[in-house]
């Protein structure tokens, strides 16, 4: 089966977050799964350098009149085929792939992401005479266009399946209803029953409208944003579509992610030989000046410094944490404010807290492999990775119940761990103490270090590759093509 994968990132060539690890692994997992995968991304430079072009480039106009090079090869780093999308003017800038150095979104968002959506319908037209797909599986907002141009333009010869992830619903590249006009779509998309929301253009709401079938990310999470509290504004669209809309879980990437043959990290280790754990561990308090120890847990956050993380109940529990002897690393960039807070703990207790704003790849493994806890307390999330990679480096998650973190993490609880299902730490209400009581807990295990090797080793064998989700949309695309 032709798959057409359609996103702005792709680990690790871009990335900013989870969207990128799920775009690079998702195809190579399809791929051995059966599927003959391409993926469809824009020109930014990195993705640029790596493309081996096979094909002399389409050149396509534009909706809003700009020329545009669609460049079809071979991406080196991911040895995948891969159209891209290559106009300097639109995505060749400093900054994120969204926002300028300042932070601020780019102001013609709308015209570099449409075209990814454009683009994709051109594709699933038949623009390219040597290679058809017949699923077109498009990600996030940015490429969230792809099933309202397939149903207005341009006819298609086969029946082609649209497939939509919503990787996270809080952010829906909300537009003026000026942009509309330039977007080439008919008058009557711009309404209630299309990519009106509440007077504005919403990408998000496109995909969900149009796309043949909505997946996200976890099955509690395809649950939620069916509610009020956590829908965004779009729960009454997603319930009119609850039929079409699966929640699929997102896997690891295993060939990146694995203690057994990391190479960034000092010592490899695994659940057989767990010894080279304790080695990262004290490598990394020396390197960063905190006191080395075993006797407490070293507690790990690799994240976005955003209100969607809840960082700031770790805030609340810092002195208590401190107070009972353990230790604190984060890698994070984001909100002023959090970043502020964050560096201000470090400075008062350099021995026991280190804090460094950024975003290091290498370092977040090494923050896995060093940790026993790693902190996870988010206000919601679609299904969270770090929590994930927290088990595979034997880190025991500590998180919030909600989204896929409740998918993936089975607190220590006594009946849990009589019957081995115990992995982490969970708490349920969304405060200062309950997430208190959660690392209380994480301290009463730790305590007693024959069950905490039991429970770490159980985490470290946890089966998380990307197979069974692979075999999940397959079945998903299969269905849709008949
Ligand atoms: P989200 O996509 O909401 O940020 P996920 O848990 O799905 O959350 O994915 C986050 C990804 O980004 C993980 O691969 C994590 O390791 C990585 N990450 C987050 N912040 C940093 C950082 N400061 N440095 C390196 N990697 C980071
Ligand atoms: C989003 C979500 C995160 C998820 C990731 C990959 O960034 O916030 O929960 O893991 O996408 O699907």
């Amino acid at each position: 089966m032709n798959v057409l994968q359609v996103s702005a990132e792709i680990f690790p060539l871009l990335k900013t977050g989870g969207l990128a690890d799920v775009a690079g692994a998702l195809p190579q997992a399809l791929n051995a799964a059966g599927c003959a995968v391409r993926v469809l991304l824009p020109g930014f430079a990195p993705i640029l350098a790596d493309l081996q072009d096979e094909q002399a480039p389409a050149h396509l106009v534009a909706p809003w009149g700009e020329s545009v090079a669609l460049r079809q090869g071979r991406l080196n780093s991911l040895n995948l085929q891969a159209y891209v999308i290559d106009v300097p003017h639109l995505y060749g800038r400093e900054g994120t792939p969204y926002e300028d150095e300042q932070r601020q979104p780019f102001t013609d968002n709308d015209r570099r992401f449409a075209l990814l959506g454009w683009v994709a319908a051109r594709l699933a037209a038949g623009l390219d005479a040597h290679w058809q797909p017949q699923v077109v599986h498009s990600h996030d907002w940015h490429a969230a266009l792809t099933g309202a141009y397939m149903a207005f333009l341009p006819p298609q010869r086969d029946r082609v399946a649209s497939v939509y992830t919503v990787h996270n619903l809080a952010y829906q590249g909300l537009f003026a209803p000026r942009h509309f006009f330039e977007l080439g779509l008919p008058a009557a998309a711009f309404s209630v029953d299309g990519l009106e929301f509440h007077g504005q253009l919403s990408f998000m709401k496109a995909g969900l409208f149009y796309a043949d079938h909505i997946t996200t990310v976890s099955p509690t999470y395809a649950r939620e944003i069916q509610t009020s509290e956590q829908g965004c504004g779009l729960d009454g669209l997603l319930r009119t579509r609850a039929h079409d809309l699966t929640g699929i879980l997102n896997g690891v990437d295993e060939t990146v992610w694995d203690p057994a043959r990391d190479m960034v990290i000092p010592e490899r280790f695994d659940a057989v030989k767990p010894a080279g754990k304790v080695v990262c561990k004290a490598a990394l308090q020396q390197q960063l000046g905190l006191t080395v120890q075993t006797q407490a847990p070293l507690f790990g956050v690799v994240s976005r410094l955003t209100e969607q993380k809840g960082l700031h109940l770790l805030l609340g529990v810092i002195d208590d944490l401190l107070a009972r002897g353990g230790q604190l690393v984060v890698l994070g960039t984001g909100e002023a404010a959090l970043e502020a807070a964050f560096l201000q703990c470090a400075r008062a207790h350099p021995e026991a807290i280190s804090v460094r704003i950024g975003y290091d790849e290498p370092y977040a493994h090494q923050i896995f492999a060093a940790s026993d806890v790693t902190l996870v307390p988010s206000r919601f999330e679609p299904c969270g990775l770090t929590q994930m990679y927290g088990l595979k480096y034997g880190s025991l998650p500590l998180v919030h119940r909600v989204g896929g973190l409740a998918d993936t993490v089975v607190d220590c609880a006594l009946e849990n761990l009589a019957d081995g299902s115990a992995n982490g730490f969970v708490f349920n209400r969304f405060d200062v103490p309950d997430m208190a009581r959660a690392v209380a807990r994480s301290f009463a295990l730790y305590a007693d270090s024959r069950q905490w090797r039991k429970v770490s080793t159980r985490a470290m064998r946890q089966r998380l590759g990307w197979d069974r989700a692979a075999q999940d949309y397959l079945a998903l695309y299969r269905r849709l093509c008949h």
